[in-house]
């Protein structure tokens, strides 16, 4: 009778709860990694929804094993058979200087609770969907970007992404020319979607052909002029902003005096937030 079974004494390591099995892992830059894991058959999530992942780790006082989570965006879009993440390495970060570690084969932990405001739902309708990233804030963005929903909804796509340097936008870059060349994903997301499709990739530390800040590069006109669009308009253009707090901030700013007023799942409106996980 396995009721009645005594419980085995507490193993040296317990087990990891919530176990996902890493499937790929790929260095970009000495900061940043993205990796793939297994996905639970009965995870649903909308695109641009984040969950918890993370490894067990030792506590100091007792010596017991606990779980240590970090919400991260999922990268990879809903219809996808496994999960994608983005992440940073930070040296002494408590989770990420052990997360860059992870080779195919391991475990970690993942809770199956999808949760987020970058979803299709926070918005009201509108002609153009502006993503505005910096750094491994794009990757809700790799999400939507990967979601047909996301060209039926809208005439135009434009993705912004700032980083320090020219590496750092390698993983959107590849993404952006999978997603323009890719016959079956082309299927997948729809067609007329290429037409729709804008990539607007600035640095800030290192030289490449668009410099300067996203924030300024709209201030002074010249992102705008660059693509060939009016500044933001409620009327017309939604967005989706996922970067370091003060990029967050700043935009914000921005976006309310372009008119434009935040929205929530419960409350769509023209714009939505979310902070970039930062180790
Ligand atoms: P900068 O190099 O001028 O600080 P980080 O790696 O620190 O998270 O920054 C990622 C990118 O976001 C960098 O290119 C950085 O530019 C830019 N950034 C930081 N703060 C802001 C802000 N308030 N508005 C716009 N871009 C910002």
């Amino acid at each position: 009778d396995a009721a009645a079974t005594k419980a085995p004494e507490t193993p040296k390591k317990m087990a990891v709860p919530d176990a996902q099995t890493v499937t790929a892992v790929q260095h970009w830059t000495d900061r940043l990694f993205s990796f793939r894991v297994t996905r639970p058959a009965s995870l649903r999530f909308r695109s641009g929804e984040f969950v918890m992942i993370g490894l067990m780790q030792t506590d100091a006082k007792t010596g017991r094993e606990k779980p240590l989570l970090r919400a991260y965006s999922i990268a990879s879009p809903s219809w996808d058979e496994e999960l994608e993440f983005y992440s940073i390495k930070v040296p002494d970060g408590p989770l990420t200087s052990r997360l860059q570690h992870i080779q195919p084969g391991d475990e970690i932990i993942l809770r199956p609770k999808p949760v987020g405001t970058l979803v299709h739902d926070a918005l009201l309708p509108g002609k153009r969907i502006w993503f505005f990233a910096t750094g491994t804030g794009i990757a809700p963005f790799a999400s939507l970007l990967r979601d047909p929903q996301t060209y039926e909804d809208y005439d135009e796509v434009i993705l912004t992404h700032t980083c320090r340097e020219v590496g750092e936008l390698e993983y959107g870059k590849q993404l952006i020319e999978e997603i323009r060349s890719d016959e079956m994903l082309a299927e997948l997301i729809g067609e007329g979607f290429h037409e729709k499709l804008r990539y607007y990739p600035t640095t800030t530390r290192e030289e490449s052909p668009k410099m300067g800040r996203i924030t300024d590069l709209m201030r002074s006109g010249q992102a705008f002029e660059d693509l060939g669009v009016s500044p933001l308009d409620p009327a017309v253009d939604r967005a989706m902003i996922c970067g370091n707090l003060a990029f967050n901030l700043e935009l914000k700013e921005m976006f309310e005096e372009y008119g434009l007023e935040e929205g929530a799942n419960s409350d769509p409106k023209h714009y939505v937030v979310e902070k970039a996980f930062l180790d």
